[in-house]
């Protein structure tokens, strides 16, 4: 198992907000959802774009490569042109700060 990795201060993500931590070689997308903290590996499952660099639409992330929704809260695919979902990670707020590990 590996160490859990410091993504930020809380204060620094806030709701509606989000940051990309690393995990070795693992991109991970974390935001903040009205308090509530979610973890997604920051890949699309189509060609591997990063999905932090499209927008965020409620509890949804769209692919500005050619706009696949994912669910934010889990990870799903929810349209075209990807079908699998995203593999989601822990989460965790400790010391003031919001933690995450790639935990696969
Ligand atoms: S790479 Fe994300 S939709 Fe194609």
């Amino acid at each position: 198992m590996t160490a859990w990795v410091r993504v930020c201060a809380e204060s620094e993500l806030l709701p509606g907000e989000s940051r990309v931590a690393w995990d070795g070689d693992t991109p991970i997308l974390v935001v903040n959802l009205d308090g509530a903290l979610y973890a997604l590996e920051d890949k699309c499952t189509h060609e591997d774009f990063e999905l932090s660099a499209g927008p965020i639409d409620g509890d949804q992330v769209e692919c500005t490569l050619h706009g696949a929704r994912f669910d934010l809260r889990t990870g799903e695919a929810l349209c075209a042109p990807a079908y699998s979902a995203v593999p989601k990670f822990p989460v965790k707020r400790e010391d003031g700060a919001v933690w995450t590990r790639d935990d696969r």
